[in-house]
């Protein structure tokens, strides 16, 4: 089912939030408009989602403005520990670096819900609609991960190259809603050629290590077992996680490029499988979520 008054609810009052906590006439010249018909390309926010224990990012922001989901009317609030729940509105450092040189506004989505809690694809899709309807045309999606990929280590980072929905949902079941999109969107490129040779680029200047590989979706919460585990592997898949396809599918539906990128918090290999806690799975997203915010806030000026 599509919620389009609903997500226009929550953005709405996420823009009532923001323009309250900062007024409209603090937003520099350029800079954009909180509107998704109104914001050229570069003076669009970027939407950026940090998933488990990534929240780093977010404290980075300057003329931060935070807005918890519980203030959103029908937003759903996760229930999953490492998951901060709120709206951070802000804009990252310019280029220059200096503090008045305006950098790149961001709307980021600190946490996030997933179908293993019991929460429809809607519910998980909200806070991508909402960042567009707050007119994001471009999509940062991030999450932990085991890598599948037997030449990963665990606390890298993996820009996706393509994705595998094998959650056995899609957020765009049932009427279409055209104003986000067309009925058959295309999935050619899910993930956008052009920002991941951006992330490349920039993470090799930063002597960075940046895996290439496809992010296989499952619904969860039980971890793999070693057969699945192999059969996701030579499905091709280099890491799997529970979170971020079907986002991914809304963000295409609505035209946002989108570039994924996964901490690689655990390795998943079928024939000496190992228990991966959670514990384990936010100590080691802690430290590779610092590197994963350096190379994001090092992209943002150049997006
Ligand atoms: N499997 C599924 N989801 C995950 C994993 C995993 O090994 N690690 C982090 N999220």
């Amino acid at each position: 089912m599509q919620n389009f008054q609903d997500v226009q609810r929550a953005a709405t009052a996420l823009r009532e939030a923001i323009e309250a906590a900062q007024g409209p006439s603090a937003l520099p010249l350029g800079a954009c408009r909180l509107d998704a018909n109104a914001s050229a390309d570069a003076d669009a926010p970027i939407g950026i989602v940090l998933g488990t224990g990534l929240s780093y990012l977010a404290d980075k922001l300057q003329d931060r403005v935070v807005v918890p989901y519980a203030d959103l009317p029908g937003f759903p609030v996760s229930s999953v520990e490492g998951h901060a729940g709120a709206f951070v509105w802000g804009r990252f450092p310019g280029a220059c670096g200096e503090d008045d040189c305006i950098g790149r506004y961001a709307i980021i989505q600190q946490g996030r819900c997933h179908l293993y809690e019991g929460r429809s694809p809607a519910e998980v899709c909200m806070g991508v609609r909402v960042m567009a309807a707050l007119g994001a045309k471009k999509l940062i999606i991030t999450n932990a991960a085991g890598g599948l990929n037997p030449q990963f280590d665990a606390g890298g980072i993996m820009c996706m190259t393509d994705v595998i929905n094998h959650t056995g949902h899609s957020p765009l079941t049932g009427f279409n809603c055209e104003e986000w999109g067309p009925r058959f969107p295309d999935m050619c490129a899910p993930l956008d050629p052009e920002l991941r040779a951006l992330a490349l680029e920039t993470a090799s200047k930063m002597n960075l290590r940046l895996e290439r590989g496809v992010y296989i979706g499952v619904h969860g919460p039980e971890m793999e077992t070693p057969a699945e585990t192999r059969m996701y592997r030579q499905w091709g898949a280099d890491a799997v996680g529970m979170s971020t396809v079907l986002e991914i599918i809304a963000a295409r539906h609505m035209g946002m490029r989108v570039l994924g990128l996964s901490c690689l918090t655990n390795k998943n290999l079928p024939d000496c499988m190992t228990p991966a806690p959670l514990e384990e799975i936010l100590a080691v997203a802690a430290v590779a979520g610092k590197n994963l915010g350096r190379l994001i806030r090092a992209m943002v000026t150049k997006l």
